[in-house]
């Protein structure tokens, strides 16, 4: 008999963390705010997660198109990864020295993204992208970055802004949070993305003072939009021209939309970049490097980055396991089958529904979304897409096994461990809760 779906554990130990854990999740964008509506807010407590499965605590099994937000690329607890680490560990976390697998990791970055002269390891993508900022403001001695709406870099100061400004918002730089010091503002300018108009306006009105542009490649937190042809290069003539940084953050596309990321795919080499998520599989490891004659500026007395967990055996032992397994061609193989034919069955399951939709993005990392627009190209184009029903055929899908996030503006990941029968169970379960939509 197919079992019943059901939260009331995951409900009863939300309640429960919500009483000494801050919103009763560890991090703000866990908290399922409608998916769950039966149930009210939630966050889902898991229990485990193998290969491309996930367990919650109410014994719910799910295919996992989530994949942590994007870093599992290879599966989760994956056997090669799992013994490496668990072999380093043996041998101790933290030294406040260095180790060989420093220097072995970061000649396989190098090797794979050859834009890379020189980097430095770091805990999360927050403190990679935070690097690359501050070793471009002391490259170019200027003070303001221009950042992208709907682009999220991480939670540091510079760059919380206009991560989600809501769709009719001003075209300002508007805090992501509370607490962040009102003159922040003056030093991160905000554009419109894919608008190529907006972006030289704003470079030749600041110039002057702007260190870097910071993007992601690919909207990896929008839905997976894809750059407009030519955009990321006409952004590297801006940079050339007028003496900016250019910083691509990768830390979703590193490692996932390809061995070189999405500068190898778009053949764009930015000054900097940042990565982590799938630079481990998951385990807790960023990096950020780039041109040699900006990477050495860092430094005693010079720039500073730092990090009691930085460049930790433990982490770097999963990336050296990581990459070895991102060095064949069969895994990239898969990986590529494996998205197409899903992005495929979406789109051929919505045809047939005669639902308007556009599917975009990548085999590793895209997005289906309502909409009657042909493209979707920036963050306020996603105001012509309707979240909400994206939301509920969402929960319909929970309740078959598949889960996608909720929110229509995170993107669906796959990994190297999904199977066909997997595939074949998601488009089955697609069309299913598309008809129970109806
Ligand atoms: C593009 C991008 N940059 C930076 C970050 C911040 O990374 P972390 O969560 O590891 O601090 C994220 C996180 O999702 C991201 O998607």
């Amino acid at each position: 008999m197919k079992k019943q779906f059901k939260l009331d554990k995951s409900m009863a130990m939300y309640t429960e963390a919500s009483k000494i854990i801050p919103g009763g999740v560890g991090s703000n964008a866990r908290l399922m705010k409608s998916v769950c509506h039966e149930f009210g807010p939630c966050s889902i407590f898991i229990e485990k997660a193998v290969g491309s499965h996930i367990w919650d605590i109410d014994g719910n099994e799910y295919v996992d198109y989530r994949l942590g937000y994007g870093p599992v690329i290879l599966g989760h607890s994956y056997k090669k990864i799992h013994t490496a680490v668990h072999k380093a560990d043996e041998k101790g976390l933290v030294y406040a020295s260095d180790n060989e697998l420093m220097i072995d990791v970061a000649k396989k970055v190098i090797d794979f993204v050859p834009s890379i002269d020189m980097l430095r390891f770091a805990g999360s993508g927050t403190e990679a992208t935070m690097g690359a900022i501050r070793v471009a403001k002391a490259f170019t001695k200027k003070d303001k970055i221009i950042k992208f709406e709907g682009h999220y870099h991480g939670w540091h100061d510079a760059v919380a802004f206009s991560t989600k400004p809501g769709y009719q918002s001003p075209r300002e730089a508007i805090p992501a949070s509370w607490g962040i010091s009102k003159g922040m503002s003056q030093y991160t300018l905000v554009c419109e993305w894919n608008e190529p108009e907006e972006i030289e306006h704003i470079v030749k009105e600041n110039y002057k003072d702007v260190a870097a542009i910071i993007t992601e490649p690919v909207m990896g937190n929008c839905s997976a939009i894809p750059p407009a042809n030519g955009y990321l290069n006409y952004l590297k003539e801006l940079c050339e021209e007028y003496d900016i940084i250019l910083i691509f953050d990768e830390v979703k596309t590193g490692f996932r939309l390809g061995k070189g990321g999405a500068q190898e795919l778009f053949g764009v080499y930015p000054d900097l970049s940042t990565f982590a998520k799938s630079l481990g599989n998951g385990y807790p490891i960023a990096a950020f490097g780039g041109r040699k004659d900006i990477m050495e500026l860092i430094g005693p007395g010079k720039v500073m980055h730092g990090g009691t967990y930085s460049a930790n055996p433990v982490s770097l032992s999963a990336s050296k396991a990581t990459l070895e397994e991102l060095e064949k061609d069969s895994v990239w193989a898969h990986l590529e089958n494996y998205g197409k034919s899903m992005m495929k069955g979406i789109d051929e399951i919505l045809d047939d529904h005669k639902i308007p939709h556009v599917v975009h993005g990548y085999p590793t990392i895209f997005q289906y979304l309502f909409t009657e627009k042909e493209k979707i190209i920036n963050y306020r184009d996603l105001a012509h897409c309707d979240m909400k029903q994206f939301t509920e055929v969402q929960y319909e899908l929970l309740k078959r096994g598949i889960m996608i996030d909720e929110n229509g503006e995170e993107a669906i990941y796959t990994s190297y461990s999904h199977s066909k029968d997997d595939l074949n169970k998601t488009l089955e379960a697609l069309n299913e809760a598309i008809g129970a939509m109806k």
